[in-house]
């Protein structure tokens, strides 16, 4: 304890130790005091004390009072009496005036006699009758009276403030009902503090320390004359708190992103993108998803009016492709046994998967290929805790003579292994891969498998139409899941809501970076 109390000692501020100091002299002693006895600024004395009180050395306790006082209408009232007595004085003596008289014969404003009849009513000093202001018995009684209301004005008028904690509960009221009238006293709210030396406190002052002025900063001078060895040094505290910055940072979101292009562009591929409207002939047809497929349906996919169609690429590609579907064509199939329809294909949608740059992209190049790309697509979703109607997806593609499957699963488990996951591999179905699989995740807390993307051996009825006569693997797999994995986010839509709490919170050190 003694230990303790010593470091604490040690650590003290000058100012700190001024407080406490003072605090020994005069449990009571206000901040002003201190402030004023040791010549300090009431904000050192103030900082100081939060100091303390943060070490739990001393506590601060704020008091607010609320000082009632006369108003500017209220003197007045209080120097010329009531309105409403000015009358019953006049009234009293002449039993009753007719209203258009009493400003001129009670020397009261026009304004201001009106407002004193409802108070001359009130108190049941005056009855009105056609016109006339009559007194009452009670009016003639209240001639040398005064009322409460009356008695509360001099009272403050003589006392000049009141404290309201210190009013008795009648009192109170009074003043309230004072109150309701325009306005005729002032309410200030007072803050003041007070400090309390807690145990802690105590046990420092029992350990006693003398107040030295403390070096913070050494001079050049003071390191050249010698004097620095004289000085005495505070220490730091390391465990003080600190004001906490949220420095501005990327997106979580993008952050992730961009760490899967680095990935790719350090593992030797290069980016290619896409457009986010596309044509149902480069999202579905060459990808050899029939046209009668469920995913091509209004539920899954947004097709737009505006444009309502797309260009057909190039009318070889086209008729072969037409061909595959219908035929088989020279792929070894025989296709999907229906009538292609060109308009169908022209239809333009938003884009529902990456897949389709994949395709385009062969078209384009001559293998050897190593191509990603990162973008959104859109599928017609209903929002939920797990779905978005926009998500982001990274295609891959890799084709060259000899790449198998074998390859497809290596650059997955590479891939994600990079971005600090391990996955395992699940056979699946896609209409235009074979084999195919999808990639999944073993997620602890909910001790279930999570599924990431798909993935698989582009078929012969893909490839052969654009031309490559070698064998290419691709994947397309989901990021959002993988940011909310990694930022442990339940609901998905918690990337898009720009929570500027969460946002501000999350640590850098989990990928974020500035
Ligand atoms: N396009 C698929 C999807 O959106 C994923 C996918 C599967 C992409 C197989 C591929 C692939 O490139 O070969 O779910």
């Amino acid at each position: 304890m003694s230990e303790d109390i010593k470091k604490t000692i040690n650590e003290l501020h000058i100012y700190e130790k001024k407080v406490l100091k003072e605090l020994e002299a005069n449990p009571d002693v206000t901040p002003e005091e201190i402030a004023e006895n040791q010549n300090m600024d009431i904000k050192a004395v103030m900082s100081a004390a939060g100091s303390l009180a943060s070490k739990d050395i001393i506590e601060v306790e704020k008091d607010v009072e609320e000082e009632i006082s006369l108003s500017d209408a209220g003197l007045k009232f209080a120097q010329e009496k009531l309105p409403e007595r000015r009358i019953l004085d006049v009234l009293v003596d002449k039993k009753e005036i007719h209203m258009k008289d009493l400003s001129d014969e009670t020397g009261v404003d026009k304004k201001e006699a009106n407002i004193a009849i409802g108070w001359l009513r009130r108190k049941n000093w005056a009855q009105i009758d056609k016109g006339v202001v009559k007194v009452t018995d009670v009016g003639a009684d209240s001639k040398d009276k005064l009322g409460e209301d009356e008695e509360l004005l001099n009272h403050l008028t003589e006392a000049g403030k009141i404290i309201k904690d210190r009013l008795s509960d009648e009192l109170l009221d009074g003043f309230k009902k004072l109150n309701d009238r325009k306005n005729i006293i002032n309410i200030k709210k007072n803050t003041s503090h007070s400090f309390k030396l807690l145990d802690k406190g105590e046990a420092i002052l029992k350990e006693g320390f003398t107040i030295k002025e403390q070096a913070t900063q050494l001079t050049h001078q003071q390191l050249k004359d010698g004097e620095w060895k004289d000085l005495q040094y505070r220490p730091y505290d390391i465990n003080a708190e600190a004001p906490v910055i949220f420095a501005g940072k990327k997106h979580p979101l993008r952050v992730i992103i961009d760490e899967i292009r680095e990935i790719f562009l350090n593992m030797g591929f290069s980016e290619d993108n896409g457009e986010f409207v596309e044509s149902a002939f480069w999202n579905f047809d060459s990808l050899f998803q029939p046209q009668d497929h469920a995913a091509r349906e209004m539920q899954d996919t947004f097709y737009l009016k505006n444009p309502l169609t797309c260009d057909l690429p190039d009318m070889d590609l086209v008729k072969l492709t037409a061909e595959t579907h219908e035929t088989g064509a020279d792929t070894g199939s025989i296709g999907w046994q229906y009538d292609w329809s060109e308009d169908i294909a022209r239809q333009s949608v938003l884009r529902t998967h990456t897949t389709g740059i994949s395709t385009k992209h062969l078209y384009n190049h001559e293998p050897p290929i190593k191509m990603f790309s990162v973008g959104r697509v859109f599928r017609r979703e209903t929002f939920d805790y797990k779905h978005l109607p926009e998500f982001h997806q990274v295609e891959g593609l890799v084709c060259d003579e000899g790449i198998s499957y074998q390859n497809l699963l290596g650059t997955l488990k590479e891939f994600y292994k990079k971005l600090g996951f391990e996955v395992r591999f699940r056979p699946a179905y896609f209409p235009y891969t074979y084999l195919s699989t999808e990639t999944e995740i073993y997620l602890e807390e909910k001790e279930s498998w999570i599924e990431l993307g798909g993935a698989g051996m582009f078929r012969p009825e893909v490839l052969k139409p654009l031309g490559i006569n070698q064998p290419a693997l691709a994947f397309g797999l989901g990021i959002e899941r993988l940011a909310m994995i990694r930022y442990d986010v339940e609901d998905i839509r918690m990337l898009y809501k720009s929570d500027i709490k969460w946002l501000r919170e999350l640590p850098i050190d989990r990928g974020v970076r500035l």
